[in-house]
């Protein structure tokens, strides 16, 4: 099978984490504050907390960011339900805004329809990697005093109008899930300007617990710590972030081969009428952490079938989050975004990753065209 994303892991990436395993650091070690320097530094921001995974990378964010009970906050339907689900962890209520037609990212003017008093925050997904429309979304949020977190799991290294993807809102989340644009295993990490934002995350990630003489409210020695807050054990280990490090050294270059990987499959399929191929944003670089396509004039599951029948690992990013039973059960029922269901109805995702072969992709391009007629 031909699967649709895979990690690339090179001998080097093996060597820093056997260092790391002989070292006197599995976890909480030099390894984490390198890691987070490097991801901090590539994108252009004064702070990185790494984490245990994206998902807590979210969960950390809008409890940073003071969501509670009462708050909601504004999100698009057509993500992993983790952009969602952790507002439901802090007790806030997801509110979901319908995407954009062409760019399948949330809509900037179905958010300000979305917009009520108890509005705290907007969690923008960056979609297979393409920006949002960050200046758009940016206007709403100062104009209705409201955060903006950016679930950026597909999208570290991708570039809103030349500034890279983690710089541009209060908090970014990164996910270093395998399939993502750079991989430790399970992994994620928050970046921010803001010191504060930065303190609570710190403490969330470990408990609440701080050994920061600042912080705490006395000290009875070398030996104290404080838990401050309720947070969790949402920490990442050495081993994680030595791949980590190891393969941030190696993000341009993956990023470089995704690039070629889709002007391949866009020129293939440019005129294949029953083939929509992504579209991109003006001034954006998307880092092509999925490559999505709309199947028209076709029943997408049988060319769903048909494909993995013939050993192509397509997949199908996203079922619009609400439809989720758990969603369903819990007051969603009402809720529809047409064109995220619209869009849903038609998408499949073609095997996309830096080790993906020429004639590996050359047979998924031929296999498609043959099944959709074009
Ligand atoms: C858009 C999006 N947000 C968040 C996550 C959660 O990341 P993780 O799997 O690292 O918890 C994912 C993972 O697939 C994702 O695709």
């Amino acid at each position: 099978m031909i699967p649709y994303g895979r990690q690339t892991i090179e001998e080097d990436d093996i060597q820093a984490v056997v260092e790391v395993l002989k070292s006197d650091y599995l976890t909480t070690g030099p390894k984490i504050a390198e890691f987070e320097g490097m991801v901090a530094d590539y994108v252009g921001v004064k702070y990185a907390v790494a984490i245990s995974n994206g998902t807590s990378a979210l969960h950390a964010a809008c409890f940073a960011a003071g969501i509670g009970k009462g708050d909601e906050v504004i999100t698009t339907p057509l993500t992993f339900a983790a952009s969602a689900n952790c507002v439901f962890y802090c007790g806030g209520t997801p509110v979901f805004a319908d995407v954009d037609p062409k760019t399948y990212n949330i809509d900037p003017a179905d958010i300000e329809r979305k917009i009520t008093s108890n509005t705290k925050a907007i969690i923008a997904v960056h979609l297979a990697g393409q920006p949002c429309d960050m200046d758009a979304i940016h206007k709403i949020a100062r104009k209705h005093n409201l955060l903006v977190i950016e679930d950026g799991a597909h999208a570290l290294g991708s570039e809103y109008k030349g500034k890279k993807v983690g710089s541009l809102s209060d908090m970014t989340t990164f996910s270093f899930h395998p399939v993502k644009p750079i991989t430790t295993g399970e992994g994620g990490m928050i970046v921010t300007d803001n010191e504060g934002f930065y303190q609570k995350l710190m403490l969330f990630r470990s408990h609440g617990i701080t050994r920061d003489e600042n912080l705490m409210t006395r000290n009875d020695g070398p030996w104290f710590y404080q838990q401050l807050d309720l947070g969790f054990n949402y920490r990442i280990t050495d081993i994680q972030c030595a791949l980590g490090c190891s393969q941030m050294k190696k993000l341009d270059r993956f990023l470089k081969r995704r690039k070629e990987i889709v002007s391949r499959y866009n020129k293939a399929f440019a005129d294949c009428e029953n083939i929509v191929t992504p579209y991109q944003l003006p001034d954006t670089e998307s880092g092509w952490h999925l490559y999505i396509i709309q199947v028209k004039n076709y029943d997408r599951r049988k060319v769903f079938e048909q494909l993995r029948k013939k050993g192509i690992a397509v997949n199908v990013h996203y079922i619009p989050v609400y439809m989720h039973p758990y969603y369903q059960e819990h007051g969603y029922k009402e809720v529809h975004c047409k064109n995220a269901e619209e869009i849903y109805s038609h998408i499949l995702s073609l095997p996309l990753y830096p080790t993906l072969k020429e004639e590996e992709q050359e047979y998924v391009i031929t296999t498609v065209k043959q099944i959709c007629e074009c």
